[in-house]
């Protein structure tokens, strides 16, 4: 079945007290609406459609980010989840098949739960997903007749008795895309919030003589985020799932609640991953690398058998070589380290690349910013860094090359060259003893006069 997926994103989250749209506040290291439309993705669907109003240009910038032929529509106005999916209809003109509306502040509906109503589609023609919610708060009504859903009550519209009920609307809903934008043009606002409210498609198809049902999901599922509070405690559901899912796929975490992962952390097995770790987006280790505490990583990867931290940052674009180290207040930004290689003190590499079995001396930095531009360094294989040498990009130190303790390199250096540039070391026999000696006659002679 051919399914086109419409992804609502466009309401203001006021309760979030945030300048910053709702759906852009990042979940695991990504922005909120991404969680919804992977899954959605999942279904690998002919089109997505992201439906955007409040903050619409940060939102659609994010989103093209994230997935280049993702159709934008606009909501100018929010005038109710209803409304937004008709947004939709003009860029789904034509399309034959069915389409599953999700919600972009309801992060965790799995694939496997929207491929079960796929399969329920089967049977009706409006799907909907709801769960059993004990305390079910200011959700929707789902009011069912057996298998039959006879309609939806928003909380603001119940009444008491309907307000009993427990069975709750998720949002998520699925109908072929005809129907689904025939029944909305029914769809009126004479209701407690004055919105055009999706939830009402429900008992319109069922005047109608459309066979409606819901599909039921664990209440975790389908946790809708509308506050700050809501959005923290989703984290900490995030994290504890992803913290299981490194462990079952055989990644050693010492102290699992101090790790914090990114929705698209990449883990190899037996990794080792030391208590206080922080893997920000785009973080790929591969197994048997052994990350230690309070190192901190993004948009990086770590080869296999490799060495970080503790006190490591990997910035975007480091790519750590298998079994190299990168040891304590070490910064590695858009560089390489070649497999084996060595960074283990006080350095900084950035715009670098360093060659197999080198070796970084303590306090190394590469100074790629002249203030406008950045340039490059690069560093062959088994070359030897003294400490506190001083790259002054563009610069190249070819294989085996040297360069002395406290060396400004300034120009080039041939494969198996020792650079020295530093000022040459001049001794003043006794001249300690008589300064110092001097310096404490002064001291008592002040104290006494
Ligand atoms: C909605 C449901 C409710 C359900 C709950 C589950 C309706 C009428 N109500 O209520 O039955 O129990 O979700 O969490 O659908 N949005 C737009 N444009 C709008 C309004 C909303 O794009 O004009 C988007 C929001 O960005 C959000 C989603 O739709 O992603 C849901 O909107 P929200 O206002 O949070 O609906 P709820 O009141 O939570
Ligand atoms: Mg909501």
């Amino acid at each position: 079945m051919s399914l086109a997926l419409i992804v609502l994103a466009a309401g203001q989250g006021s309760r979030m007290n945030s300048d910053l749209p709702k759906v852009l506040h990042p979940l695991g290291g990504v922005p909120l609406f991404v969680h919804a439309l992977a899954a959605g993705q999942a279904l690998q669907p002919e089109h997505t459609v992201l439906v955007t109003g409040h903050g619409a240009e940060a939102v659609e910038d994010a989103a093209l980010r994230i997935d280049p032929d993702i159709v934008l529509v606009r909501q100018d106005e929010q005038l109710g989840t209803g409304h937004a999916v008709l947004q939709a209809r003009a860029a789904l003109a034509g399309f034959e098949g069915d389409v599953v509306v999700l919600y972009a502040d309801t992060p965790f509906v799995t694939p496997e739960t929207l491929d079960r109503m796929v399969a329920a589609r089967t049977q009706s023609d409006v799907v909907v997903l709801g769960f059993e919610a004990p305390d079910s708060a200011r959700y929707g009504r789902l009011m069912m007749d057996g298998e039959r859903l006879e309609r939806i009550v928003e909380w603001k519209d119940a009444t008491d008795e309907e307000r009993l009920v427990t069975f709750c609307n998720s949002g998520m809903k699925m109908a072929k895309a005809s129907v689904m934008f025939d029944l909305l043009s029914e769809v009126g606002n004479q209701n407690a919030a004055g919105e055009y409210y999706l939830t009402d498609i429900v008992g319109i198809a069922n005047a109608r003589g459309l066979a409606c049902t819901a599909v039921a999901c664990d209440e975790a599922e389908v946790l809708g985020i509308n506050t700050r509070a809501e959005l923290a405690r989703a984290e900490g559901l995030f994290q504890a799932r992803a913290r299981a899912a490194a462990i079952e796929n055989g990644v050693t975490l010492i102290s699992p609640e101090t790790v914090h992962f990114a929705r698209d952390t990449v883990i190899g097995r037996d990794a080792v991953i030391d208590p206080f770790v922080v893997f920000g987006p785009a973080v790929t280790v591969e197994s048997g690398a052994h990350i230690r505490s309070f190192s901190h990583l993004e948009n990086a990867h770590v080869g296999a058998g490799a060495v970080i931290g503790p006190y490591a940052r990997l910035r975007p674009g480091a790519e750590v070589g298998d079994k190299a180290h990168v040891g304590n207040f070490v910064e590695i930004k858009n560089a390489t380290l070649g497999t084996g290689a060595k960074v283990n003190h006080l350095s900084y590499i950035g715009d670098a690349a360093v060659g197999e079995a080198t070796n970084i001396g303590a306090g190394t930095i590469t100074c790629n910013y002249d203030g406008v531009f950045k340039h490059r360094t690069t560093i062959g294989a088994r070359a030897f860094v003294g400490s506190n040498t001083m790259f002054v990009a563009p610069v190249t130190m070819g294989d085996e090359a040297m360069t002395a303790t406290g060396t400004v390199v300034t120009q080039d250096i041939a494969p198996g060259d020792m650079a020295i540039g530093r000022a040459r070391q001049e001794a003043k026999p006794g001249l300690a003893r008589r300064l110092m000696d001097r310096l404490k006659a002064a001291r008592k002679a002040r104290e006494e006069g």
